[in-house]
């Protein structure tokens, strides 16, 4: 949780991720429930270094709240978000 007590959301537009699928996460502010969209501070990453270490094929990566989530989606990114919130 962010100081301000936003949940981060970190993408990566990263030649990897970019190239996997991140370029479909562009829009992604426009999807996060009304309800939730001031309490998520989003944030866009060159490379979050996880492209080195886990198989190619799991990008694109995205952080929310320090959680990775590979092969990440808007549908996968978004769960992720009400889960943090909601518990
Ligand atoms: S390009 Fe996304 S983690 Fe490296």
């Amino acid at each position: 949780m962010e100081e301000s007590g936003k949940i981060s959301l970190e993408l990566c537009f990263g030649t990897t991720c970019f190239v996997m699928g991140a370029s479909k996460l562009q829009e992604i502010e426009s999807y996060i429930p009304p309800q939730y969209k001031n309490k998520v501070e989003v944030k866009a990453n060159t490379c979050l270094d996880l492209c080195k270490n886990a198989t190619y094929m799991k990008a694109p990566f995205v952080k929310v709240d320090g959680e990775i989530i590979s092969e990440a989606t808007v549908e996968k990114v978004i769960k992720a978000i009400e889960r943090k919130i909601d518990g």
